[in-house]
């Protein structure tokens, strides 16, 4: 029994050594960790359930008979985050460089399918020199198998995908079809074709950072949701995240301890929106102070700053926040703001978490740029997002709500279920001098006239007041009761239930 004990131990011993200490070495030498270090920092201690621990590839080509390391590239199992079920696999890149084999792929799928039967997370750490160039085709399989899961899985259970490393060609699109991605800076990469083939086809010469980097894809492509500055960074942050979560569809988001009364007052919220109508304030602030301590997850913070979106607590509970940012582009939407926010509000209703949404929006913006790039169609996106969503919806308008923009932004018209204003609230078809300037086109030479029109069309329309008589706002708020008065609405809705007409499933513009 002792020899059998030994050996069993030295296996296990030779498994966790990977690629060697010479590779390991040089993994801390790039400042990555090793996988089974990253899924020590990303699960609770001691909780980590490794399952095929001594899987082997079964590949005779190219000699590779003679190399078959326990564990194939990738470790795999379950553990806990802060007490909560999650699946992970890590990619080893100190075995054959991460990369996918028929079997290393297997044991992703295995987890894959615990976690949907099981209804818990997937987090995926991703590190790999993409698909086993011995294996060939069995490694094309082997991802298509990965690929099928994470589709099966989408709007089951929450995947999110980290990228500590290179992440390249067709292995890009398994994190791309996950709800989050996140990405290490100056370590990782993610592109379909890499510098080389850019440059032979294209003439383009770029770097694999300016290519495929962190700050392209946080900043420019929208790929990822967020970029951290190390492997510990991302990995704590990745925590913080997933304790938004709910497990998976059936279940609500989790309820945390709070430590700040839902009736607080901010007295300050009361001067946020300034008496010039034209001048920006930081509707982060608004957040921040509505928010239980102040605590607040943002999603794409380096993308489509003209809206804001992310997770914070009311009362313990998760709430999605969509919110127009004055202080970009005036809070217009736009193709990307409106491609951001349709993403973010679709992964809320398919987990069950509400959405709250602040609103001062002075409409779509003009050019031929939005137009040639689609806005009619990207903007319907969030249109149908906000309509077809079924979770809590309480919308709040701090003051611009302009046209088709202030339907789109969660209107009662799409079903929100309440919809406060601001006293500063102005709910119009458009601002009053351009709508002045098009209903009095022949006196825009008098600009006396038109100024006296401009004001009337503001004592009619630049208030919350017509649309409260129409019962589109349910109820004018104090600015310093936000907080108290959507807490609340949220807690009156814990147990809404709404019933959508059978279909396969809705066509989005896409
Ligand atoms: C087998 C691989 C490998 C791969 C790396 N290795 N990639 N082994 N298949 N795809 C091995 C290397 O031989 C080396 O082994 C070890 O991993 C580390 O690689 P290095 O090149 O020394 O590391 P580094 O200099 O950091 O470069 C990393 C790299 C480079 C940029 C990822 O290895 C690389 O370009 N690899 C090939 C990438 C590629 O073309 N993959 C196929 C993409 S197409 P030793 O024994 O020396 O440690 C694809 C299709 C997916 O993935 C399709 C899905 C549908």
């Amino acid at each position: 029994m002792k020899d059998i004990l030994t050996e069993l131990e030295r296996r296990r011993e030779t498994a966790r050594m990977g690629g060697g200490q010479r590779r390991i070495d040089s993994q801390h030498a790039k400042g990555k960790l090793t996988a089974r270090e990253r899924i020590e920092l990303l699960l609770d201690e001691g909780s980590f359930e490794e399952f095929d621990m001594f899987v082997a590839h079964r590949c005779t080509e190219f000699g590779m008979e003679a190399e078959r390391p326990a564990g194939d590239g990738v470790v795999t199992g379950w553990g806990t985050i802060n007490g909560r079920q999650v699946y992970v696999f890590a990619q080893d890149f100190t075995v054959m460089g991460g990369s996918v084999s028929e079997t290393h792929g297997q044991k992703i799928c295995k987890i894959m399918d615990m976690a949907i039967q099981n209804g818990a997370p997937v987090i995926g750490l991703n590190d790999s020199g993409g698909a086993r160039i011995q294996e060939g085709v069995d490694s094309l399989a082997a991802y298509g198998e990965v690929f099928e899961r994470n589709i099966r899985a989408s709007g089951v259970i929450p995947q999110i995908s980290v990228i500590m490393g290179p992440c390249a060609g067709g292995a890009v699109y398994s994190p791309a079809m996950t709800d989050f991605i996140y990405m290490v800076r100056d370590s990782s990469y993610m592109f379909v074709t890499g510098p080389d083939v850019v440059k032979t086809v294209t003439n383009e010469h770029v770097t694999a950072e300016e290519l495929g980097g962190a700050g392209t894809h946080t900043r420019k492509s929208s790929v990822a949701d967020g970029a951290f500055e190390n492997d510990v960074e991302a990995l704590s942050e990745i925590r913080r995240l997933f304790d938004f979560l709910p497990l998976n569809n059936r279940q609500k988001p989790p309820v945390r301890p709070f430590f700040d009364s839902p009736e607080r007052l901010e007295p300050s919220l009361d001067t946020l929106v300034p008496d010039n109508p034209n001048q920006p304030y930081d509707m982060r602030e608004l957040i921040l102070k509505t928010a239980d301590e102040g605590d607040f997850f943002e999603v794409q913070k380096d993308f489509a700053g003209n809206i804001i979106t992310g997770f914070i607590r009311l009362e313990g509970r998760t709430v999605g926040v969509v919110a127009n940012q004055p202080m970009v582009l005036a809070g217009c939407l736009d193709i990307d703001g409106s491609r951001k926010a349709a993403r973010f509000v679709r992964f809320c209703d398919a987990f069950e978490i509400p959405i709250l949404t602040f609103v001062d929006v002075p409409g779509f913006l003009p050019g031929t740029g939005q137009e040639y790039g689609g806005v009619i169609k990207h903007g319907a996106k969030l249109l149908f997002a906000y309509g077809e969503a079924t979770v809590p919806k309480v919308t709040v308008i701090t003051r611009k709500a302009y046209g088709g923009a202030y339907v789109v932004m969660s209107s009662k018209h799409l079903r929100g279920d309440f919809t406060y204003a601001w006293p500063t609230a102005e709910i119009a078809v458009m601002g009053a001098k351009g709508a002045t300037e098009i209903l009095y086109r022949s006196e825009l030479g008098d600009p006396e006239k038109i100024a006296r029109r401009t004001a009337d069309y503001e004592d009619r329309f630049a208030n919350p007041f017509v649309a409260a008589e129409r019962g589109f706002v349910d109820e004018v708020i104090r600015p310093q009761s936000t907080r108290k008065r959507v807490a609340r609405a949220f807690a009156s809705l814990r147990s809404k239930a709404v019933q959508m007409p059978w279909k396969k499933h809705d066509n989005i513009p896409l």
